[in-house]
């Protein structure tokens, strides 16, 4: 599981996943994560990838089923889309760089022009990661 966490982490935080495998965690989680209990509550949630891998991970336990790549893109679908708010005005450059994709390690105008959430469509489908209160 360690491995498909950080895995995964590099993917949330250095790709921006193609549309048809957001398509295909969202139906993952619908026919899965449905036979149990309803998703309203579940996607009331939001958690760090850890966190939701943790909560997989215990739904496995209670006999939830499918193939591990499916339990994969699960956890990255969910740490994706329902991944905790970042304070806009009080977040470290990092935490930022992380919900917005944004690389880190920019060293040019041209690399900073190619951050996928520098445009604009990209930017939207993060609007709700994003906690615009004022800094106290
Ligand atoms: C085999 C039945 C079953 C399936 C399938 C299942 N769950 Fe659950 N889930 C449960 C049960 C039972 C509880 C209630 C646990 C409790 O009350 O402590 C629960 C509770 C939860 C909670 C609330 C737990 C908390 O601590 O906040 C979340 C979130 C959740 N499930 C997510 C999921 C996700 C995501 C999936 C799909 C991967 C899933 N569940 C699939 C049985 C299932």
């Amino acid at each position: 599981m360690k491995g498909i966490v950080s895995c995964f982490l590099t993917a949330l935080f250095w790709c921006a996943a193609p549309a048809a495998a957001q398509d295909d965690g969202k139906a993952l989680v619908e026919r899965t994560c449905s036979k149990c209990h309803s998703l309203t509550s579940t996607l009331k949630q939001r958690n760090t990838a850890e966190a939701w891998s943790a909560i997989v991970d215990d739904m496995i336990g209670r006999g939830a089923e499918g193939s591990d790549a499916d339990f994969e893109k699960i956890i990255n679908y969910l740490a994706k889309n329902f991944g905790p708010r970042v304070k806009v005005n009080k977040a470290s450059a990092q935490e930022l760089a992380g919900a917005l994709e944004i690389p880190l390690a920019i060293k040019s105008f041209e690399d900073l022009k190619s951050a996928p959430a520098l445009e604009g469509k990209n930017i939207e489908d993060k609007k709700d990661r994003l906690d615009f209160a004022a800094p106290q």
